[in-house]
């Protein structure tokens, strides 16, 4: 065991927050991580969107809230109908990953910036939730004016988010990982 090994098993996506803002050095840091994440052809086909202000991660929970309550499927309705519905869960803070939508790997790009980060938050004394469900409402006409209030660049499309704070969850038992998932060839 290391540090590096320490903090890889040791993260855990956290789902409630005190509302302590976090750090600018240690936000700079968990950035400069997702930078050096590796990527296709080294293209960095990422932009990512700091967003400190609660008040718009409320909004964006609002329009994804808007749009689940007129879905089809009664699971995602009584999701969007809790009180409390809240994307980034309640977290101080989020990071946006854009990805260049003519980049190839962009998906598997962003995501190694995302586990980065989450992995270097970890490892500062944070906590961080990967998060994808932040999207529905700005893929929709109607949302669409989100992608201008956050300044994701022409020719970015949203892919994941990193909801980040201080931790105040109580975590329970981690889930197994699936057996039989290694195959040797020697
Ligand atoms: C691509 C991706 C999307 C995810 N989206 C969400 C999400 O929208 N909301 C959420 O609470 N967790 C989300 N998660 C977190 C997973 O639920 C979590 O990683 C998984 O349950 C394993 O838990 P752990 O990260 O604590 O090991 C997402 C994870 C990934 C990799």
């Amino acid at each position: 065991m290391n540090e590096t090994i320490r903090s890889i098993l040791g993260r855990r996506c956290i789902r409630s927050y005190e509302q302590t803002a976090v750090e600018k050095d240690k936000v700079d840091a968990i950035l400069e991580c997702g930078q050096y994440a590796p990527s296709a052809l080294n293209t960095q086909p990422w932009h990512f969107t700091v967003v400190t202000n609660r008040g718009v991660l409320d909004k964006i929970s609002a329009e994804n809230k808007k749009v689940l309550l007129e879905s089809t499927i009664e699971r995602k309705r009584l999701k969007a109908a809790d009180p409390n519905y809240d994307n980034f869960r309640n977290a101080p803070m989020a990071i946006i990953v854009s990805g260049a939508k003519d980049a190839p790997f962009a998906a598997a790009d962003c995501a190694n910036a995302v586990e980065n980060m989450a992995i270097a938050a970890y490892s500062l004394g944070l906590g961080s939730c990967y998060i994808a469900s932040f999207k529905i409402a700005m893929t929709k006409p109607e949302g669409a004016y989100l992608l201008d209030e956050l300044g994701i660049p022409a020719g970015y499309a949203p892919l994941y988010a990193l909801a980040l704070g201080y931790g105040d969850e109580v975590l329970g038992e981690r889930a197994p990982r699936r057996k039989n998932t290694i195959t040797y060839i020697d």
